[in-house]
């Protein structure tokens, strides 16, 4: 089995890293604009590797044709908001990335699954199957896994146990929203105070720490697990909808089952209404910023 990253920045390296220890891997891919950077990572991770007696090849380099035969290839390459720029700013500048990179993918491995996660990640997520052309199952984002991972952990420390079920989905953002109708965990939580504490708490860990690192890392690895196993597990994952729920043309979270195939299906709750206008909204939000970009 073979990973591929496309950028060996923070959150690509260290979803490698997570991958390389958690996973049976043959082999490893880093590309990267800045070529010695994937270089060296590459290098570290052999040697991190050996240390619990596993010889994967691990290649780093700025060459795409690294990436052929990868089975997923794990999308992290753009740039992080600086002073002064806009979001919209931002949105320009990593949608020409993730343009160059659907090209060079499709040129170097067009079989493989992608999992983007560069920011604002629906909106890149729709644009890289939009310039792949490849179907749906296929292209899809992570976004909504952290946002639940931050949930579960905020609802421990009110006192919640044994989760089985804590969903965010929506817009990876300030729409996104809990699925409460379907959450299934032991005692009680204030509602509000949550989704406001999820909803600051990745700032808080990017004032003090300049990115959010591990959550990610953990999450990408979840969503690369549940396709090279074929676990078929249910994930919140970004996903172009063609008319669940109501909506298309429009890439958003939403609770979907991965396995090999991808993205098998998306789940489709009968949601109170609430819940269903918070998930409408957040879509639309993302068509606007679509739009805004010339699609
Ligand atoms: P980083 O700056 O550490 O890494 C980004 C890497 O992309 C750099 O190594 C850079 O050289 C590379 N890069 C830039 N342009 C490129 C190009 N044209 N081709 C190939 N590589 C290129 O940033 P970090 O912290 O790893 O974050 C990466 C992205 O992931 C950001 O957009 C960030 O906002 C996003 N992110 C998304 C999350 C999510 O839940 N969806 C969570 C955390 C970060």
């Amino acid at each position: 089995m073979k990973l591929g990253f496309v950028g060996a920045g923070r959150v690509g390296a260290t979803s490698a890293f997570t991958c390389l220890l958690n996973l049976d891997v043959e082999e490893i891919a880093l590309v990267d604009i800045a070529e010695d950077l994937a270089v060296g990572e590459a290098m570290d991770l052999t040697h991190a590797a050996a240390g619990v007696d596993k010889y994967p090849k691990i290649v780093g380099g700025s060459d795409y044709s690294l990436l052929k035969g990868s089975d997923v290839i794990v999308v992290t390459a753009g740039l992080a908001r600086k002073p002064g720029m806009t979001r919209l700013d931002l949105a320009n500048k990593n949608a020409g990335i993730i343009r160059d990179v659907a090209k060079k993918i499709m040129e170097a491995s067009p079989e493989s699954k992608i999992i983007v996660v560069t920011n604002p990640m629906d909106v890149m997520t729709y644009i890289m199957w939009k310039e792949t052309g490849k179907p749906r199952n296929e292209v899809f984002g992570m976004g909504n896994m952290l946002d639940s991972q931050r949930l579960k952990a905020t609802l421990f420390a009110q006192g919640a146990r044994n989760i089985r079920k804590a969903w965010i989905i929506g817009e990876h953002g300030d729409s996104m929203f809990i699925m409460w109708s379907q959450a299934d965990f032991d005692g009680e939580v204030d509602r509000e105070k949550t989704l406001e504490q999820v909803r600051f708490v990745a700032a808080e860990v990017i004032k003090r720490k300049g990115a959010t690192i591990y959550g990610p890392a953990v999450a990408i690895y979840r969503m690369v697990n549940a396709i090279v196993n074929d676990t078929k597990e249910e994930i919140p994952t970004s996903v172009i909808l063609q008319g669940e729920y109501g909506i298309e043309d429009v890439s958003v979270g939403v609770p979907a089952i991965i396995g090999s195939g991808g993205v098998e299906k998306v789940v489709e709750y009968d949601l109170p209404e609430e819940e269903l206008n918070a998930l409408r909204n957040s879509a639309s939000i993302l068509k606007e910023r679509l739009r805004e970009l010339g699609y």
